[in-house]
């Protein structure tokens, strides 16, 4: 490890890097859970999409000192060893074996997945000097010493339903690293980074990240505070849901309304094989078919009543070609739903943590992934509401509307005819 010559900055009465906790900044971010922590000093976005107007005020951005700016650095860093060391566990079926069977040794945890008894020490080391574990005396000698994983560290490692499952995010990352070099030469060129070169970490992260949402809130919270949109799927509709991804969205809209069809639509081979399995292990398959297609399956015409689109306008090479293919399928009186990112209507500087989060993906993920298929319309993941409507209007929709669903992290729009 390279060394660190500096002693992070902190705040009078926190301990430094001798005491070994090191004060922390900013607060973690758990980015699907809700109230985003701000940054102090960070600029708060409005909530409320469209409304906003252009403000041309020049927003000073905190300039720190090397000492303070090392600090940042050293911060983001451990954060970093830390989202890897959870990828590691979650891989390799660590976290699991450690929720089925509290206090662990080494060699137990080695066999219980099938892996090395000194890596599976280090990790465990590691995870207890970044409090992701307990142990139960460290003063033991190494192969002795019993490790745990807390309950409600359990549940954000490793409980696929809960909506604080945030292990899947580790895969994202670890599906971008694994792409640096590829993501070097797509700055330089121009090129891209498909979702099929991301492969299958990243396929499984998105799903499993948004998979709890689908299935538990979808039904029950977000189509519910949209009246027009829940009449419709309670009395029977027909639904195309285009960028379906492992179709959770389609199998959740299908489990929330036994009297709706869905069709699922994506451009993914491997993400319909697994959307067709998914739909078969919950049961919905007679209600719930996929389709392998590039955002414009033929044949079809107007025979929808919603078409919907969940976080995947962003990442369209052809974003207006998708938007009127589903203006195409959609009935004259459907109903057009885009779910996405909730940025804030306009670029500021020191913009809050989802700003933070949502550009770090487009740097790494959604822009190299748009990218892929030229020309492209090179989007990336700060879709702002008013480059939404922009493609809505090209794509043959007279506006967009924001609708009244609460979410830390998605925003709701409705596509007008
Ligand atoms: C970020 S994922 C979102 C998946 C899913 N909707 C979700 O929320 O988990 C974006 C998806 O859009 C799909 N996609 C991209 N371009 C497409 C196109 N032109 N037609 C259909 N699907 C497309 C990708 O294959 C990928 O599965």
């Amino acid at each position: 490890m390279p060394g660190v010559g500096f002693e992070p900055t902190r705040p009078e009465g926190q301990v430094g890097l001798s005491d070994r906790r090191l004060p922390i900044s900013t607060p973690g971010l758990p980015p699907r859970l809700p109230n985003l922590p701000n940054r102090p000093g960070a600029n708060h976005r409005r909530q409320d999409g469209l409304a906003f107007s252009a403000n041309t005020t020049e927003v000073p951005i905190t300039a720190q000192t090397a000492e303070e700016f090392g600090g940042r650095l050293f911060q983001a860093s451990l954060g970093l060893l830390d989202i890897t060391a959870v990828y590691l566990g979650d891989r390799l079926g660590y976290y699991r074996a450690l929720a089925e069977v509290g206090g662990l040794a080494a060699s137990g945890l080695a066999e219980a997945t099938g892996t090395h008894p000194r890596y599976a020490r280090e990790w465990l080391e590691q995870q207890a000097m970044t409090e992701f574990l307990t142990v139960d005396d460290a003063t033991k000698d190494p192969e002795e010493r019993r490790y745990s994983l807390p309950p409600g560290h359990a549940e954000v490692l490793t409980d696929r339903d809960s909506l604080s499952y945030l292990a899947p995010l580790a895969r994202a990352f670890g599906a971008a690293v694994t792409q640096l070099p590829a993501l070097l030469e797509a700055y330089r060129t121009g090129g891209g980074v498909s979702w099929d070169q991301f492969g299958t970490d990243m396929r499984e992260s998105q799903a499993d990240l948004n998979r709890p949402w689908f299935l538990n809130v979808l039904g029950k919270e977000w189509f519910p505070a949209i009246a027009e949109l829940d009449d419709r799927l309670r009395a029977g509709a027909r639904v195309a849901d285009f960028g379906t991804g492992f179709g959770w969205s389609a199998i959740g809209m299908a489990q929330s309304y036994p009297k709706t069809t869905v069709v699922g639509i994506d451009v993914d081979g491997p993400s319909i094989e697994a959307a067709n399995a998914a739909a078969a292990t919950a049961g919905v398959s007679e209600r719930v078919e996929f389709l392998h297609a590039d955002g414009v399956p033929v044949g079809e015409k107007a025979t929808f009543d919603v078409v919907t689109a969940f976080e995947c306008i962003h990442d369209m090479s052809d974003p207006v070609a998708v938007l009127t293919a589903m203006r195409r399928l959609m009935k004259e009186d459907g109903f057009a739903l885009v779910v996405d990112e909730r940025t804030a209507d306009q670029f500021t500087p020191n913009g809050d943590d989802l700003e933070r989060l949502l550009y770090g993906f487009s740097l790494l993920v959604c822009l190299p992934d748009g990218m892929s298929s030229q020309p492209s319309a090179g989007t990336g993941t700060v879709m702002r509401p008013h480059r939404l409507r922009a493609y809505a209007r090209a794509a043959g929709f007279r506006d967009v509307e924001v609708l009244p669903v609460e979410h830390f992290q998605f925003r709701f729009y409705r596509l007008v005819v």
